[in-house]
Order: structure tokens, then sequence, then C-alpha cells
């Protein structure tokens, strides 16, 4: 039992003084090594002990062996730990993957949008939200007591009120005549109006944006949304033109032959005036809850350019014909996501946006 005890305070008194891995190494074949190991010996040596102690002794040097070996596993430990610089890179540690970025998918729509007219010739515009009641209406063949105006709810940030009377014989100087009505534009029609004052014919172009309307936020209704207006004047250009270009579209966007229809409509700046309907993606035309179990989706209004129009930008009616449309980007991205409520676009909830991507 002595020879049990001097052995483990020897061993702890040389593991102090083992500070090096080579030492560390030295100790572990002194102790532990197969052949002569002194705990090895230790251990042959309880042969010989009387039977009656042998139990005890065998037991002892056991412990003793174990805690050796757990002594110079952690010393081994500490030196290597020591050995590393402090920020060393440690390879061993699982990798930590970095959250990547990418555009929204309503910007993902509106740029597939535009790269498709954009092959097909088209010039992209833009202009402002802030508009004014000529472009937004007026110059639409819609004046100020056209019935059309309901069809949209309007947010206005002014309104050409008369200026209430001061009282101090000032009255006959209305400071807001003539003030224009300043609003937040309901579409992007105005950009027709806007582009058609400042270029002659011929027009190609697409005017993307966010248009806003007074309407509640629902699962099919936001009060802010985003268009793509287009408008093509030049001479000779017809109703087939209108139709064989929004099919064209409709096969780029959805990447395949769909099934379309045009319903007559009404807008006041076209004449005749369309809707395109495409084959609901939820049901592929059966009827389901995202189309309201017509198996159709609405995504623009369409028409020729009404002669009302050309002559409020001065272009000569006789002698130019040209069509229209405005598309709902929402309405495209519902129908190529499959998603059935419009706010998942705006709540910015990554769960969502990680699962749509073109
Ligand atoms: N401005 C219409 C809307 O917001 C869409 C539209 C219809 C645009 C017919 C057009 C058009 O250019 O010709 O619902």
């Amino acid at each position: 039992m002595a020879s049990v005890e001097d052995l483990q305070q020897q061993f702890h008194a040389a593991l102090e003084s083992a500070t090096s891995p080579a030492g560390l190494k030295a100790l572990r074949d002194e102790y532990l090594s197969r052949k002569h190991g002194r705990v090895t010996l230790l251990v042959k040596s309880i042969a010989t002990a009387p039977p009656d102690e042998r139990r005890t002794l065998g037991a002892a040097a056991n412990t003793l062996k174990k805690q050796i070996e757990a002594a110079l596993d952690a010393r081994d430990a500490d030196l290597l730990a020591a050995a590393r610089p402090k920020d060393a890179l440690d390879v061993t540690l699982p990798g930590r993957r970095p959250l990547v970025g990418r555009r929204h998918p309503l910007t993902q729509v509106r740029e597939r949008v535009e790269d498709i007219f954009m092959a097909m010739g088209y010039q992209v515009i833009e202009g402002p939200e802030i508009e004014d009641d000529w472009h937004n209406f007026e110059a639409l063949n819609m004046p100020a007591a056209h019935p059309a105006r309901d069809m949209q709810d309007t947010l206005y940030l002014s309104t050409p009120v008369p200026a209430p009377s001061t009282g101090l014989g000032l009255s006959g100087r209305s400071e807001s005549k003539g003030r224009a009505a300043t609003l937040l534009r309901t579409h992007t029609s105005g950009m027709q109006i806007r582009y058609m004052e400042t270029h002659e014919p011929p027009v190609r172009i697409i005017a993307p944006g966010r248009v806003y309307r007074r309407d509640n936020f629902d699962a099919t209704h936001t009060p802010m949304f985003t268009q793509v207006e287009a408008l093509v004047v030049d001479e000779g250009v017809s109703l087939g033109d209108l139709k064989g270009t929004l099919e064209a579209f409709a096969e780029q966007f959805f990447g395949g032959r769909v099934a379309t229809r045009f319903r007559p409509s009404f807008f006041p700046y076209t004449e005749p005036s369309a809707e395109l309907d495409v084959e609901c993606q939820g049901c592929s035309g059966r009827g389901c809850g995202l189309c309201k179990h017509t198996g159709w989706m609405e995504i623009l209004g369409c028409g020729m350019v009404h002669p009302a129009v050309f002559e409020s930008v001065g272009y000569d009616a006789n002698r130019y014909t040209g069509f229209a449309f405005g598309m709902g980007i929402e309405r495209l991205a519902i129908r190529l996501y499959g998603v059935d409520d419009i706010r998942m676009f705006y709540e910015n909830d990554l769960r969502f946006l990680e699962q749509v991507a073109l």
C-alpha cells in the first residue's frame, strides 16, 4: 500500500516539471509503458503480495493508473492549447453560413417584366408618384365631373378649393384660382401623357412604379401597389398588335403557353378597351380560392388609345394610332408564386421571402 502512495506522490512531483510535450511523453512512458512502466510493474507485483491484501492493492493500483492517465491527458490538452495562438482559426468548428440578401420578389417580378419588354424594343421610363390632376385624370379623357374618376379612390394632397374669405376686402383675389390639385397617382397611366407631351411618335415605352388608392389593407387590397404602364404609338398600330404583344408577354412571363382571354371592358382613355385574364396558376383553370373559383385571373387593363388622349397632347389622331396597357405587379407575383395574400409582399417576413425566388 505504501508503494502505491509513494508512486502517486512521485508522479505528481514529476508532472509539475513536465512542461514540454517531449517531457510529458517521457513521463507517460515511465509510468504507463506496457513493459516497464512503473504502474505496470506495480500491478504485476500484486500477484506476489499476501492473498488477503491483493484485493485492496489491486483496486488502489487501478485507481492510480486511471488518475495518472487522466492527469497526463489533461496536461497534454493544456500544452496543446497553450501552443496555439489565441486568435487562431479553429478549422474544426462547424461553418457559419453568411446571410445572403436578395432582391424583393416584387422587384424581381418588375425586372422580369422590364426585361421582356426591353427585348421587344421598349424603353423603360419613370415618373413622379406625386401627380397633378391633369396627368392623372384630365388629359386621360376624365374631366372634372367624369364618373370614371369614381373608379378609383384618390388620395389628394391638396384640392383647388376656393380660399376662405379673409374678411379684409381681398376676396376678389382668390389665390387658389388655377391652382391644380396634387394627388398620389392612382395609376401609372399619367406617364402616357408625360411622355407624349415631351416626345414625338413613334412611342414605345413602359413605365413601372408605385401607385396609391384609398383602400383597405386586406388579403386582396393594399393602399399602395405597383403597376407597369405601356404605350405604343405609331402609324398603323392595330388591335392585333396589342393582342399579339400581350400574348407574347404572357408566354414569356409565365414560361410557356398559358391560356389567356380578352374581356371587353371600359376605360375612358382607350376605345375599345379590354382586360386580360390568364388561366389561374393555383388550379390550372379548374377554379380555386385564389381565382375566386372562376379559373381565371385578371392581370391588366388595355385598349386602343382614345383620340381624345392624342388631342390633349397635340398628336394628330388622324395620322397615329396606338395601344396602351397597365398591369399590376402584385397580381403577376401572386399568380407566379401562388400566394393567396397580397400582404405577404409587404410584411418582410424572412420565412416568406426565402421561399419565393425566381
Ligand atoms: N389605369 C388602369 C388601372 O389602373 C389600367 C389601364 C387600363 C391602363 C387600360 C391602360 C389602359 O393603359 O389602356 O386600372
